[in-house]
């Protein structure tokens, strides 16, 4: 699959579930090609929020978008298979919840899935260095996860810078991922750094407008690269 970086990747734990098919619809015309699904156990994260149900759901209403299943779950390996029967394009896991990582991420691609590894705000993009040749994707968590709407932290650009040196290095070429606080304020900076993917949910989802608001975070996703807009 090709994508045209830097993505914008909604989150739709901030949408109105009322209007599901309706707000992830107005993302698709808005020119949106990734649906990010963030998944919590209340174990692994203090918060509960939706399973394969609901990606299965997403995966109906929107049948041609990338689905990006953040697993936020203790023993991620039991549900693999559920979330990628329900349509899942590529599964992250945490590093912080693998004590079996690089046989968590074999599992992920042997059900035909991308394979993303994410690590906490405590935890250092180094401990990545191993597993890094064997994933597709690493999201860095710039919250604690477990709920939308909270503050960016600032040290996560230079895990970011951090993380496109290593791949510079290792001659690597995995997607780097961000979640958690991005929005107009920081979105260009993530971008300059060398963010690929920008996971938003409050900033998307959290407005009059959905349509005007990816829009502005676009431009100005795009204005922090060296792409013409
Ligand atoms: C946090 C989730 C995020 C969250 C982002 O645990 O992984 O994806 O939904 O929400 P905002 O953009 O509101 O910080
Ligand atoms: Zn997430």
């Amino acid at each position: 699959m090709n994508f045209n970086l830097p993505v914008l990747a909604p989150s739709i734990l901030a949408a109105d579930f009322s209007k599901l098919g309706e707000q992830i619809y107005q993302c698709l015309e808005a020119g949106i090609q990734w649906i990010h699904c963030d998944i919590m156990d209340g174990h692994f994260v203090p918060n509960i929020s939706y399973g394969p149900a609901i990606v299965e759901t997403v995966r109906k209403i929107a049948p041609e978008a990338f689905l990006d299943v953040h697993l936020m779950i203790e023993n991620p390996d039991q549900y693999i298979e559920d979330f990628s029967d329900a349509g899942a394009d590529l599964i992250s896991v945490h590093y912080e919840a693998c004590p079996h990582l690089h046989r968590t991420i074999q599992n992920i691609g042997q059900h035909g899935c991308m394979t993303g590894v994410v690590i906490n705000p405590a935890t250092s993009v180094e401990l990545l260095r191993p597993i890094l040749p064997e994933v597709d994707l690493v999201l860095i968590m710039s919250v604690n996860p477990g709920f939308g709407g909270q503050s960016f932290i600032e040290s996560s650009v230079e895990k970011v810078r951090h993380l496109v040196q290593l791949r510079n290095d290792l001659n690597q070429n995995f997607l780097i991922e961000i979640d958690g606080g991005v929005g107009l304020n920081n979105i260009a900076k993530l971008t300059s750094a060398g963010t690929d993917i920008l996971v938003a949910g409050s900033s998307v989802f959290k407005t009059d407008n959905i349509p005007a608001r990816i829009s502005e975070l676009t431009t100005k996703a795009l204005s922090g690269t060296d792409k013409v807009i």
